[in-house]
């Protein structure tokens, strides 16, 4: 419901590395049960606005609430609703899948009732059979799935996953969208999930289309084609993000059109 506090609200978030403009002002709100797309080509911004939102640096304007919690302010109060599977996976190869989600209950202080969460929720993500596997053992599909099952053992209420189906096969790539479109549904767990592959935002319940740093529409799969004319997501992203010949690329797509 829009009047409900969100799980996620970016407001006017910049942020630079030195010359380079990687977001120039994004805000974003998402609800608890919502799954929204960032799509967006390489060099949009999507993994700063990830490190951003996982606190790994600070932005240089604009203001960040996880849950309704200044995540500026109070960053461990956000951090601890906060599940991520980040672009580059992360796991400990040589540790068994239930030695690196130990390790992650340990870092959260977690105890044993975290430690009871780690069977059932390997059995929920596909890999009942699976804990005592050394993880450099496993498939990419699989590894990721241990990285999702990681990221939601602290019970997040906002799951990040910064392109997190990239090198795997089509049909891991389903099967992990679709345990985390279950989350949604579920137990009302709000995510952002990045990618550049416009058949994975048709899926989702909204699209924000990033480019250059800035949002260049957003609204469900639906909405988004509508308002572009364009007879289908894939053509409208491209009418976005990919200059006709001869002209800059970048602009609203109303400017472009005008
Ligand atoms: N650590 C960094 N130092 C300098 N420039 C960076 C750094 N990380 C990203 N960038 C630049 O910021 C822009 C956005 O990058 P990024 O957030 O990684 O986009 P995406 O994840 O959408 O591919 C790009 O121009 C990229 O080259
Ligand atoms: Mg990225």
């Amino acid at each position: 419901m829009a009047s409900s506090t969100p799980t996620l609200e970016v407001r006017d978030a910049v942020k630079s590395y030195g010359e380079v403009k990687a977001l120039q002002g994004v805000s974003m709100r998402i609800e608890a049960g919502q799954f929204m797309a960032l799509l967006g080509p390489n060099g949009a911004g999507k993994s700063t606005l990830f490190q951003l939102l996982s606190g790994l640096f600070v932005p240089d304007a604009g203001a960040i609430a996880i849950c309704g919690e200044d995540f500026l302010k109070k960053p461990t109060i956000g951090l601890a609703k906060l599940g991520v599977v980040f672009q580059q996976p992360t796991l400990d190869l040589d540790l068994s899948v239930t030695g690196n989600l130990r390790f992650h209950a340990a870092l959260h202080g977690l105890g044993a009732e975290g430690r009871a969460r780690i069977a059932p929720l390997l059995a929920q993500v596909g890999l009942g059979d699976a804990g005592d596997k050394i993880c450099r053992t496993l498939s990419g599909g699989n590894r990721r799935k241990v990285e999702l099952a990681r990221a939601l053992l602290h019970r997040p209420a906002l799951l990040l996953m910064d392109e997190a189906t990239v090198g795997l096969d089509p049909q891991s790539r389903t099967t992990l969208m679709a345990l985390v479109k279950g989350l949604c549904r579920d137990q009302g767990l709000a995510v952002l999930w990045a990618t550049h592959l416009v058949n994975e935002a048709e899926a989702a319940d909204r699209v924000y289309v990033l480019h250059k740093g800035r949002k260049l529409t957003e609204g469900t799969p639906t909405e988004v084609v509508a308002a572009s004319g364009c007879a289908s997501l894939e053509e409208a992203f491209l009418k976005m993000t990919v200059p006709p010949a001869g002209a800059a690329p970048g602009g609203k797509p109303e400017e472009k059109a005008a």
